[in-house]
């Protein structure tokens, strides 16, 4: 066997055998690189005689084309599986079934409390927001609770400590302090939120949900507070005339103060709004009292107003239906799937509150 042939059939198994990238260009420089086997041969053809020197210069070159000829087309389909394997790897399997996908619903509460907010709104009243966590002054104290006013009791508030200093906000109240210690006259906010009392049947649940309102400036009275009531009722109800009245009552943070009942009547197992001769009471209201005024540095000589704190839960189970208080908190999604609305059905006043 001629040294060529000796090179070709080595180099053909070896070239054969190999699969990767690195090793075919081991092989590479090892028969083309400075002192590479080829190399070496071309080297050595000066020594030969004249006559063998031209065949073996032919061999050698078809050799080296042959070989080189082999490696291009060995890395061609070593770069070819690659592409391949990486294109099976990440193969999107299109028969897989689809992932369950489901839109949540928005709770009732949420929903009336989104609704009150645009209602509000539309005449100038802005959102504030206090903590569930609240201190006692906040709490009674600035709203002219005297100390031994019932609602102070353990039996009806939760308090956080031995002394009574922190409490779970029995009421939105204290939001009205906050806003004015904070701010300056004039004041016309709503404020939305938990609020919690030791109570709990069909119609108490230890948490619920109060919203706020006060209005504060320099000309404010009860006929501002009996119109701003009587165009809210009107909306939330999405009736045009209702039946509405003031009922006198006290609260400590207001005065006079006056509880809000409005007309209704029940036909064919349905609410009506407006009709009827039955009452409920949905509001408590009142001219904020002077002290309170005093308390959150606001100067009740030059300003006045009133608040209303209106029981959130009550109007959701009136509008829409829903007869056990204890159900909006039990967390089932069948019931929120029934009551629910629609995320992106956003209520406003324009487009309609509720559908
Ligand atoms: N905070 C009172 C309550 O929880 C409601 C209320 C608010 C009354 C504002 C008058 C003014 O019952």
């Amino acid at each position: 066997m001629s040294e060529i042939e000796k090179i070709k059939n080595q180099f053909n198994s070896k070239l054969e055998n190999t699969t990767d990238l690195e090793n075919i260009n081991l092989i590479k420089s090892e028969l083309f690189g400075k002192n590479g086997i080829i190399s070496n041969q071309f080297k050595a053809l000066a020594s030969k005689s004249e006559k063998d020197k031209k065949t073996f210069a032919s061999e050698l070159n078809n050799l080296k084309n042959d070989l080189l000829n082999i490696i291009e087309q060995k890395i061609e389909k070593i770069k070819i599986e690659e592409i391949n394997k990486k294109l099976q790897n990440e193969k999107i399997d299109i028969t897989l079934p689809e992932r369950s996908f489901s839109i949540g619903k928005i709770h009732p509460v949420s929903q009336v409390i989104d609704e009150i907010s645009s209602i509000f709104s539309e005449i100038g009243f802005s959102v504030e927001e206090g903590p569930d966590v609240e201190n006692e002054y906040n709490n009674f104290t600035a709203l002219n609770t005297p100390e031994n006013h019932p609602a102070r009791d353990m039996h009806d508030t939760f308090y956080l400590d031995q002394n009574k200093k922190n409490l779970l906000r029995t009421h939105t109240s204290p939001v009205q302090i906050r806003t004015m210690k904070k701010g300056k006259p004039p004041f016309k906010i709503i404020a939305p939120g938990r609020t919690y009392r030791c109570d709990s049947d069909q119609t108490h649940s230890p948490m619920f949900h109060q919203l706020e309102g006060l209005h504060i400036d320099k000309e404010i009275n009860m006929g501002h507070l009996k119109g701003c009531i009587n165009y809210f009722i009107k909306e939330f109800f999405e009736v045009d005339k209702i039946k509405m009245r003031f009922r006198p009552s006290h609260f400590p943070f207001t005065e006079p103060s006056a509880e809000v009942d409005i007309g209704y009547e029940i036909k064919n197992g349905q609410i009506l709004i407006g009709e009827g001769n039955k009452w409920l009471e949905i509001l408590g209201c009142g001219m904020v009292h002077p002290n309170v005024l005093k308390n959150a540095k606001v100067d009740s000589s030059k300003f006045q107003g009133y608040a209303f704190g209106i029981g959130i839960d009550r109007l959701a189970m009136l509008k829409y239906g829903i007869n056990d208080l204890r159900s909006f908190f039990e967390c089932d999604y069948r019931w929120l799937n029934h009551f629910g609305f629609d995320p992106l059905d956003v209520p406003t006043n324009y487009r309609g509150l509720s559908k």
